[in-house]
């Protein structure tokens, strides 16, 4: 399973670590830091500024001048998708290199960070596209009246992202918020801070008025906390624990903020019988593995039809023992290590509970290597609902096999968990797939494929995953507040 080859020559430059308010980077108002890993070796890469809640004060402050006062209020809805089209060249430009930081500071596979940096210039690009087509409605009302509605930026943004997909999240969470017209103070996650810098060194170079991106770093519970109490943000943006949404929903509360949530997920996936099985083994494989199983639309219960269980599984596993871990930069790695040691300690802990609780471990289970924080690709089979590690978001390469033997009792047990953020079916029935499709509560539901998520196709969660859209279209309505204007005529 394991082959850590041999450290590739290149490796990216660190040129940021500061905070970057009103496009100037400073430092900490308390001149206070915290360390970013590379959770390959656990070594510590830099030393990054920690904002403090008046350096989030700062930032709020220049955005909101930004908002009001700025070129940017004034600017041409064609030219701020313009400025966008020029950022995502610029990023474009320099994929090799915030690739290869990406990989350094996450973890993910130097392959998958090229991936990740083509979704950010993807998504930019979709977004700039949309800055001069949002448009309001001319509406028929009752009397003498013209009424129209105007479609205008919320206001200054606040915006907290995860670990798991530093630059695709930054994208995700930039591109409809520019798009309306909004500003932005962004806070990074504490494991990964360092691509974001490098793309807010961009977005100044290609002459993004200052105030109107602001990037902040710090810890979820000081920086994050600052943004969610503070009275002049409009709205939070929000993606990570569905525990941490609760409280940020509480502690905003006393403001009203607008809110927008993406959560995770325990994401089934549903191998049917007459799936085409080379295809299912591959998919199942992927659903899960991807990105070291830190994905919050990870396909983490395998329901499979009882009649194939055995093959199934069995094929699942030769194939999860061919997993080549190591290095993330290095061309052949296929899994890099976890983000941090504190998530491999709650995956390792997951395993000891699944253990403990009588499911069949298969293959893995154990951390590989005493470098880094790498988890082997592991499988328990013969899961029952009720365990935890069948109800709860383990965000790691763990997979719960859980056989079923009928349509209706797969589709109940899918829609058992307050999650419903994606959902996968592998048949080759059409009847079976729609109706699967149908009934499945979650935001995205992929039939005979896993993880396609294209920046024009709406993402959210039912349930407990999550509140409002990201992607497509379905973003703008979180990012604008609608205005009516009702005129008297003669
Ligand atoms: P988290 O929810 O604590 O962190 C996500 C972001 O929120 C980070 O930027 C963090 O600094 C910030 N944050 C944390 N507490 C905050 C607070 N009180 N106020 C404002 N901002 C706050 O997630 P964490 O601790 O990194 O990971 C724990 C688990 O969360 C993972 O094991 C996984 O299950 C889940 N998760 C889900 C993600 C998803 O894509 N939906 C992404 C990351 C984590
Ligand atoms: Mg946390």
């Amino acid at each position: 399973m394991v082959t850590t080859a041999t450290r590739p020559a290149a490796k990216p430059t660190i040129r940021q670590t500061r905070l970057m308010i009103n496009n100037e980077w400073v430092d900490s108002s308390d001149g206070g830091t915290f360390d970013t890993i590379n959770p390959a070796t656990g070594d510590v890469l830099a030393k990054v500024a920690h904002a403090t809640p008046k350096d989030v004060d700062a930032a709020v402050r220049v955005a909101r001048k930004a908002l009001e006062t700025g070129p940017w209020s004034r600017m041409d809805a064609a030219d701020r998708g313009r400025l966008m089209f020029k950022l995502a060249d610029r990023i474009e430009q320099e994929a090799g290199e915030l690739a290869m930081l990406e990989s350094l500071n996450c973890g993910k596979t130097i392959t998958d960070s090229r991936g990740d940096v083509e979704g950010t210039v993807n998504t930019l690009r979709y977004y700039a596209g949309w800055a001069d087509k949002i448009e309001g409605k001319t509406v028929p009302v009752r009397g003498n009246f013209l009424s129209y509605t105007l479609r205008q930026p919320i206001g200054v943004v606040g915006q907290i992202i995860p670990w798991n997909f530093p630059l695709l999240m930054l994208a995700w969470k930039w591109g409809p918020a520019l798009a309306c017209g909004n500003t932005i103070v962004m806070k990074t996650a504490e494991q990964t801070p360092l691509s974001a810098m490098r793309v807010a060194e961009l977005a100044i170079e290609v002459g993004f008025p200052p105030g109107v991106i602001n990037l902040l770093a710090g810890y979820g519970e000081t920086t994050g906390h600052a943004m969610v109490v503070h009275s002049d943000i409009d709205k939070i943006a929000f993606t990570g624990h569905v525990d941490t949404a609760k409280l940020i929903q509480k502690n905003a509360s006393p403001t009203l903020k607008r809110m927008t949530f993406e959560l995770g997920g325990k994401s089934p996936n549903v191998i049917f019988a007459d799936a085409d099985m080379d295809k299912a083994v591959e998919g199942a494989f992927h659903a899960i593995y991807f990105h070291c199983g830190q994905c919050c639309t990870a396909g983490s219960r395998l329901f499979v039809e009882r009649k194939i269980q055995k093959e199934f599984v069995t094929r699942l596993a030769a194939r999860a023992r061919q997993r080549k871990i190591g290095d993330p930069l290095d061309e052949k790695t296929e899994q890099g290590p976890q983000v941090s040691q504190e998530q491999m300690d709650k995956i390792l802990g997951y395993v000891q509970s699944g253990q403990k609780s009588g499911a069949k471990l298969v293959v893995g289970g154990e951390r590989v290597g005493s470098n880094g924080f790498f988890v082997a690709p592991t499988i328990f089979d013969d899961v029952k609902d009720d365990m935890d590690i069948a109800k709860d978001e383990i965000f790691g390469p763990v997979v719960s096999v859980l056989p079923f033997d009928s349509i209706d009792e797969v589709v109940d047990r899918a829609n058992n968990t307050y999650y419903g953020l994606a959902a996968g079916v592998w048949t080759q029935d059409i009847d079976k797939a729609h109706t699967y499709a149908k009934r499945v509560k979650a935001g995205t539901v992929w039939v005979n494929c896993y993880h396609v998520v294209d920046t024009s196709t709406p993402f959210g969660g039912f349930k407990m995953s999550g509140q409002g859209r990201e992607n497509g279209e379905a973003a703008l309505e979180h990012y604008t507040e609608s205005k009516t204007v009702t005129v008297k005529l003669g």
